[in-house]
């Protein structure tokens, strides 16, 4: 059983990601806004305690690396889905200060405020792997939402720039592969024996790791389709569970960080 901290449970992606989690047993802590959101969609699993509110409003995060601090601390959080998201159909002439900041507030100064405290409560003592949603928006250089995309490529930078951090001292690995190494120990030969220590050593994964993904539209409030439809924009769907899968997928993979997924379903970029 591991503990989940999720941004955005109370719709999409992250709602989905939160039910995949309480359904394989794991506990989610949810960081939301509206706390009478979650308790209608989440009741039972609130009430067992399997479900835990920590409640934020993302436009403003003043306070919040301190409020994780001392609201995460009795927890052991170990995997981190940051999927609290706005959209913005709008050209970038056209896009008001109060709009960028919201939108940079919500996809990058959350994210980073975060991240800021889970790393400091770890203190690289446990595994802890974090997914942050980024969009194609920011590859294809949509003009449709570009303040949206330029947001979220600033996401993609962040998960970069933080792995680079995070991952430049070698004692900040996992343990290597307890079966691999135990093989490779019981190998008679002394030098065949120290050549397969070393492989099974170098097997260790990424003690701390962040990644993004950018999908291509999922349907969902943010990326309803009847709003793209109706304004004749490129429309190239992905299911939920398509993007639920790879968010999962991305965060059990040791040997993955600093790293965008593209899932962009035939987006020309
Ligand atoms: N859907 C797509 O096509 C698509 C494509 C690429 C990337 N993405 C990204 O995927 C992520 C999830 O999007 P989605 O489609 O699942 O959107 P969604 O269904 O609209 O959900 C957005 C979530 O973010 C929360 N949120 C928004 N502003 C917040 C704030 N100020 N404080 C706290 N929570 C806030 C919402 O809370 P409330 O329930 O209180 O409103 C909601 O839970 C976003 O980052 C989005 O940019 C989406």
């Amino acid at each position: 059983m591991k503990t989940f901290l999720i941004t955005g449970a109370t719709s999409g992606i992250g709602e989905a990601c939160a039910r995949h989690c309480l359904a394989q047993g794991d506990q989610v802590v949810a960081l939301c806004r509206n706390g009478d959101k979650a308790h209608r969609l989440f009741a039972p699993e609130l009430a067992s305690g399997q479900m835990v509110l920590l409640e934020h409003d993302l436009a403003c995060n003043d306070g919040l690396y301190k409020q994780c601090l001392s609201e995460l601390k009795p927890f052991k959080i170990e995997r981190f889905i940051h999927c609290a998201g706005v959209g913005l159909i709008k050209g970038m002439a056209s896009t008001t200060h109060a709009e960028l900041l919201q939108l940079y507030e919500t996809h990058l100064f959350a994210l980073s405020e975060i991240m800021r405290a889970l790393v400091r409560l770890c203190q690289f003592k446990y595994e802890l792997s974090a997914v942050a949603l980024s969009s194609v928006a920011s590859p294809a250089y949509l003009v449709q939402n570009a303040a949206y995309g330029l947001s979220k490529d600033s996401v993609d930078h962040y998960v970069r720039l933080l792995n680079k951090q995070l991952n430049a001292a070698p004692q900040k690995r996992l343990p290597p592969p307890a079966q691999a190494l135990a093989a490779a120990e019981a190998i008679e030969d002394p030098e065949q024996r120290a050549r397969a220590v070393a492989i099974a050593q170098a097997q260790a994964g990424l003690m701390l790791r962040i990644n993004a993904l950018a999908p291509g539209m999922v349907d969902t409030p943010l990326g309803d389709c009847d709003t793209y439809l109706e304004q004749e924009l490129p429309l190239n769907v992905i299911p939920m569970e398509v993007i639920v899968h790879w968010i999962f997928e991305i965060l059990e993979t040791p040997y993955m960080s600093g790293q965008t997924v593209v899932l962009n379903n035939d987006w020309v970029y």
